[in-house]
């Protein structure tokens, strides 16, 4: 590593200044798609733009080396551009979701999609992705939950780390890696009322056993960068939160890489009320250790002020400066400042078969399959030459893409009629759009169901209806489909119902009036590839929920791993009217967290332990039985979950600690094993500590977080 003191030494204030800030690619592309957030434009002058230390949002071989020449020809320390994006699931090769892929239970597929994601931006000239997003996510409402990887602290961490390794690997200046930068930090998807950007109150101990695990994941696994959240955290903005940043981030977690600002967000301090001017917003983001400003200029403008007032100390600049330097060392761009732009290698790499092949297989394994009577899979040709008709807005639509797909394309997707006219002899009147109909297009699309034999009906969300600043007071299915498959529901055939969305949403008529239901997020490039292998039969679906699905959205946030309350429902000793509850519906989810179907059924037997007392530093292992008692070969994710009966601090009802997937024959029997040791029964105890209290536990192994046979120890 380079020592950067005397480079350091021989710039000036305003040289640093330019070099903590971050810019958008306007000098560079007339792409102005990376804008967003407040109207906060600023135009930077010319000292400004020849010293900027990074660049957001702009990629290409050809346009990122010749930015990259021209800046070191002007820059008079010849120090590198960072360039900078977000790429959350994938480049142009589209992924899931994250939270389609979290429901593939397989953090090896994530890390998978990751490194092919770094692999099509490195050849374009990317230095750094803004991923992993580490939000836990509960509420529904919330645009971003589509951004996250659900509601389990255990599942969120496994994934953070799988995003960075993906995109890291050892080390980021090896060929085709970029550094990760986590987000958002911290407890951004706490926002009241599921409205993005709103105020955050989250109590200490639900931070530190919910929230916290997923950026520390991040972290530990070596994440370069982590970003701040716009939320006001219990009363500080998280970009002026020195607790945050200083005490947990820096001294507790021992983070030694880059803090950057969201988009704007120190200007936003003064919106929040927590600065009265730009001066004191980059006063308090400086002092909360921000190291680079992310597209406002508050730093550049005020800093040297701030520093003759004796408000700031010019040190606090070094040590951001410091920080961006060796990080671009890290990566290897003070030898090698084109590091792999490589026009070449975007033409041989970018969307080839092989990374369609693996979005294809990640979407497939992301699919949840939420209902079948039986109706599926459809069998392609048979006897009886079966009349399929396909409708709904999602029937002929390449909207395979959520509203963070980076440089992804829907004229790469195949639309579902296409890909399934492929296959079999179907029909295709999509009858509405997601938002609009036309009564004649409805009539045609209805009478064409009466003459048919089954009825896909391909639902859902437009892409920008979640993501950021996408938030919706109301969950249900957008615009006129559910009247819509009220009426093909109506025509009394089977009906296959094909979800494509953001986020849970309220469907409880179509659960139940629907013969399945197949959860198709927004699957990606080869989305309907991935939903025609399912409905086919071709490959069994195997995913499961990792964000509960509601039954309404007045029951949000709803989530698994919620406290018992003193007045649970179906308590003994309280009647159902005194509980916990609504008397205008369920007090639990429609689809429950871990919830699943496959094209086989299971069995499980009964928890079986080792022993039923646990001693300190001691383990114990716990087992049942799985048997696929089924006609085809699946694969069952047994979830095995924990509940302490009670605590210095009240505990969740249910805790997952760990999972198999394993994968059966027809009539074939396992044992599913887990062993279970103290570290597993740790928490944020009432004095401060983190310890496992003596005390009897509960063992749950299960298909999901509503069920499973249970058996109890004793830690002694
Ligand atoms: C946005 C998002 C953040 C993203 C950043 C840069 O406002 O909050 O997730 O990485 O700006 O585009």
């Amino acid at each position: 590593m380079r020592d950067f003191d005397e480079l350091i030494k021989r710039m000036t204030l305003k040289e640093k200044l330019a070099e903590i800030t971050q810019l958008y690619g306007d000098e560079y592309t007339e792409d102005d798609s990376t804008f967003m957030g407040i109207d906060y434009r600023f135009e930077a002058n010319r000292e400004m733009v020849d010293n900027v230390g990074s660049i957001l949002g702009v990629s290409g071989a050809a346009l990122i080396k010749e930015a990259q020449k021209k800046h070191l020809e002007t820059s008079k320390h010849k120090i590198p551009l960072l360039f900078m994006h977000d790429i959350i699931h994938g480049f142009k090769t589209i992924f899931p979701s994250p939270l389609a892929m979290s429901c593939t239970w397989q953090p090896e597929l994530v890390k998978e999609s990751a490194e092919i994601a770094a692999k099509e931006s490195a050849v374009s000239g990317i230095h750094l992705t803004f991923s992993p997003m580490c939000d836990l996510a509960r509420d529904a409402r919330w645009g971003r939950v589509v951004e996250t990887s659900g509601e389990d602290p255990f599942l969120n961490s496994m994934f953070a780390k799988a995003y960075v390794e993906g995109y890291q690997g050892t080390d980021v200046s090896e060929q085709y890696r970029v550094a990760s930068c986590l987000k958002h930090f911290a407890a951004y998807g706490m926002a009241e009322a599921g409205r993005d950007y709103n105020t955050t109150d989250v109590s200490e101990y639900e931070l530190r056993e919910k929230h916290f695990p997923g950026y520390r994941a991040a972290v530990d696994a070596g994440a370069k960068m982590v970003m701040t959240s716009f939320n006001a955290l219990n009363g500080v903005p998280s970009s002026g939160n020195k607790w945050l940043f200083q005490d947990v981030l820096r001294k507790e977690w021992g983070f030694r890489g880059t803090v950057i600002s969201d988009c704007t967000a120190i200007v936003e301090m003064i919106y929040h009320g927590f600065a009265q001017d730009e001066a004191e917003a980059a006063k308090k983001a400086i002092d909360a250790g921000v190291d680079i400003e992310m597209v406002s200029n508050t730093y550049y403008n005020s800093a040297e002020r701030l520093i003759k007032q004796g408000r700031l100390s010019e040190d606090q600049i070094d040590l951001s400066v410091k920080r961006v330097l060796e990080l671009k060392e890290e990566l290897g761009l003070f030898d090698n400042p084109f590091k792999d732009a490589d026009e070449e290698a975007e033409k041989k790499y970018i969307l080839c078969r092989e990374h369609r092949d693996a979005a294809r297989k990640i979407a497939r394994e992301s699919m949840v399959l939420l209902k079948n009577d039986g109706v599926l899979p459809v069998k392609k040709n048979t006897e009886k030459k079966q009349k399929i008709f396909l409708t709904g807005p999602y029937a002929d639509s390449r909207q395979m893409l959520d509203s963070w797909s980076a440089y992804g394309e829907e004229k790469d997707c195949l639309t579902l009629r296409e890909v399934l006219s492929d296959e079999m002899e179907i029909s295709c009147i999509p009858g509405i759009g997601i938002l609009d109909y036309e009564k004649e297009q409805v009539e045609n699309a209805v009478k064409a169901a009466e003459d048919s034999d089954i009825i896909l009906l391909a639902l859902g969300e437009e892409p920008l209806m979640s993501g950021e600043s996408n938030s919706r007071m109301d969950i249900g299915l957008p615009g006129y489909q559910q009247q819509f498959a009220e009426r093909i529901f109506a025509v009394g055939k089977p009906v296959i119902v094909i979800l494509y969305n953001g986020r849970p949403l309220a469907i409880p008529e179509i659960a139940l009036k629907a013969n399945a239901v197949l959860e198709a997020w927004f699957p990606g490039t080869e989305g309907n590839h991935a939903v025609c292998d399912i409905l086919t039969g071709a490959y069994a679906p195997s995913g499961r929920l990792t964000m509960s699905f509601p039954w309404a959205v007045g029951q949000c946030p709803i989530y698994y791993n919620c406290y018992s309350t003193g007045r649970p429902s179906k308590n003994v000793y309280i009647s159902e009217r005194f509980s916990s509850r609504y008397i205008d519906g369920q007090s639990v989810p429609l689809y429950p967290f871990g919830y699943g179907l496959t094209y086989t059924t299971f069995e499980y037997g009964e928890v079986i332990l080792s022993d039923t007392v646990m001693r300190r530093n001691g383990s114990i292992m716990a087992q049942c039985s799985l048997k696929n008692t089924g006609d085809r070969a699946g694969t069952e994710t047994v979830q095995l979950y924990l509940k302490d009966i009670s605590g210095s601090r009240v505990r969740p009802v249910r805790m997952l600690k760990d999972f198999r997937r394993i994968t059966l024959k027809p009539g074939e029997t396992c044992q599913a094993v887990f062993r279970i040791d103290e570290e597993m029964l740790k928490f944020h105890t009432l004095d401060k500590g983190f310890a496992a209290e003596t005390g009897k536990f509960k063992i749950y192994i299960a298909e999901n977080a509503s069920t499973g046979t249970c058996a109890e120890f004793e830690l002694v």
